[in-house]
């Protein structure tokens, strides 16, 4: 017969086994998952006609960055002044990554929003832009948001100096990587510390952008969405430009994020 102490020793046990698995389970999808984040249709653009040019252009770039997704570190461009598109991986992102996220990017936006000239898509591993305006080399300040994680710390003023220090020292570091072939130009990723845990933080920006148009992206950002960002245990801002992520726990394979430290 089992005692009643028995079975709640059994009982914790599967209690200690569930956490354990849910543990490995979302330590694992922080490897696995590429999460949908937003999308915008561009709807003062109007939208395309089967068989028209714009719908042959569209065809040849899908094509071209279709190839470039795994060739060229995860980026491309067109820029005209009937349709620019940037793909931007994340940094960490290219090859098959890059292609993936591409494939499906392009997947869902046609069917978000279908046969519109403009359109925007954001992943965790990539950005996809298409515009029927010249919208390459400039920063986009209309297309922004903000997500943050609904845990507040409790503390404004302490939070506030750590990731504004996580921010410019990430921004330092990814504007002086401007050899424009590599996956990691104008990115970066590091992290800190806020009362015994863990900050890890990353910037990015656009390559279609010079190192002072990526610093003043995300220096304007950071002031535009101040409140999304303090005080929040995770948050991140978002656009066609550039983007600033911190959580506390590492959302990119953990030994990137030593760089700082170097
Ligand atoms: C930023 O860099 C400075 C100088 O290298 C360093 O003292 C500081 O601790 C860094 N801050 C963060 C948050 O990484
Ligand atoms: C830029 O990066 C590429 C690819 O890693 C490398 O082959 C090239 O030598 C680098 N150029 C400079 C100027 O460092
Ligand atoms: C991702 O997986 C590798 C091993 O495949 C592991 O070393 C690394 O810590 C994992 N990263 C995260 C963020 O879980």
């Amino acid at each position: 017969m089992y005692s009643s102490s028995s079975v709640s020793k059994r009982l914790l046990l599967i209690h200690v086994l569930a956490i354990q698995l849910l543990l490995i389970s979302s330590e694992l999808s922080l490897n696995t998952t590429n999460a949908y984040l937003n999308h915008k249709c561009l709807v003062s653009q109007g939208k395309y006609k089967p068989g028209s040019d714009y719908e042959k252009l569209f065809r040849k770039i899908i094509k071209m960055f279709y190839k470039a997704s795994i060739e060229k570190q995860g980026y491309d461009l067109l820029g005209s002044d009937t349709l620019s598109a940037i793909l931007q991986c994340r940094g960490d992102s290219y090859g098959p990554k890059c292609r993936d996220c591409f494939v499906t990017s392009l997947a869902v936006l046609r069917r978000k929003c279908p046969w519109s000239k403009g359109r925007i898509i954001w992943y965790d591993e990539c950005l996809l832009t298409i515009s029927a305006t010249y919208a390459t080399g400039k920063i986009d300040f209309d297309n922004i948001f903000c997500m943050s994680n609904a845990k507040k710390l409790g503390d404004k003023l302490g939070f506030g100096d750590v990731w504004n220090n996580l921010m410019d020292n990430l921004t330092t570091v990814a504007i002086s990587r401007v050899n424009y072939t590599e996956p990691t130009a104008l990115y970066s990723v590091g992290e800190t510390r806020f009362k015994g845990d863990t900050v890890y933080g990353m910037v990015q920006c656009t390559k279609d952008l010079s190192p002072e148009a990526c610093e003043e992206c995300l220096v304007f950002n950071s002031i535009h969405f101040q409140d999304c960002l303090n005080d929040k245990r995770g948050a991140r801002f978002v656009g066609p430009s550039c983007t600033f992520r911190f959580e506390f726990y590492p959302f990119i394979a953990v030994r990137n994020f030593k760089e700082l430290n170097k």
